[in-house]
């Protein structure tokens, strides 16, 4: 089982974290020798390159939760939340020129809920770099960032992967009916 693990946090600036891979994974992770390599959580303003891959990972997971949906649309959305100190702000993991995944930290998500700020979304590991612990390690970011912007409670809401929030001490709000979907709306206290 892999493992990845948080070295260092600043709000807004760049956390470098450990990925451990097991030993059959070694291999897809790089040439270096050990088990050990640095993944970089950053702010997507500072990885504009990192757009159009995430835009499309975006749209092929979420599209059915917004009609009409694009890549385009996504590229508008991801620029629109690139901010830095202010919300909505975008965070990307990274292994030197490769991404691995993306989590937010937004103001509003669910139009049915405006009563619940700010958000946790847009939560994705590529799917070739899973289980990991990045998934976890991009949470644990958010919710940092959070925390240092004053925050006492974050929410998220989830299509499919209640378990894995709940794995990380998530707690189920309601469940409910959003966009033709059954989602989990949840919650974390940060501070
Ligand atoms: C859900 C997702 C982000 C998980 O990312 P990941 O990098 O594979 O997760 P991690 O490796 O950090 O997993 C952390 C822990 O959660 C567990 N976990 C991972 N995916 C899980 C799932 N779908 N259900 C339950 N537990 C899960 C892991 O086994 C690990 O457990 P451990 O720490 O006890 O070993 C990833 O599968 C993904 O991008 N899915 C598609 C998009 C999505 O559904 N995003 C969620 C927002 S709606």
């Amino acid at each position: 089982m892999s493992r990845l693990t948080r070295r260092c946090s600043e709000p807004g600036h760049r956390t470098s974290v450990a990925i451990r891979a097991s030993r059959g994974r070694v291999a897809e992770l790089g040439s270096l020798g050990n088990y050990t390599r640095s993944v970089q959580i950053e702010l997507l303003a500072d990885r504009p390159e990192f757009v159009p891959t995430l835009a499309e990972w975006h749209f092929r997971e979420w599209a059915y939760l917004r009609p009409g949906d694009s890549v385009a649309n996504r590229i508008r959305l991801l620029h629109e939340r690139s901010g830095r100190r202010e919300l909505p702000i975008t965070f990307v993991a990274s292994f030197g020129a490769e991404l691995l995944g993306s989590a937010m930290l937004i103001h509003h998500e669910m139009d049915t809920r405006p009563q619940y700020t700010p958000w946790l979304a847009g939560v994705f590991v590529a799917p070739a770099r899973r289980q990991r612990g990045i998934g976890r390690a991009l949470t644990q970011h958010v919710i940092s960032e959070a925390a240092a912007r004053g925050f006492s409670t974050l929410y998220l809401f989830t299509p499919s992967v209640e378990a894995f929030f709940s794995h990380l001490g998530w707690s189920i709000v309601e469940r409910t009916r959003y966009r033709d979907a059954d989602v989990t709306i949840m919650s974390h206290q940060v501070a």
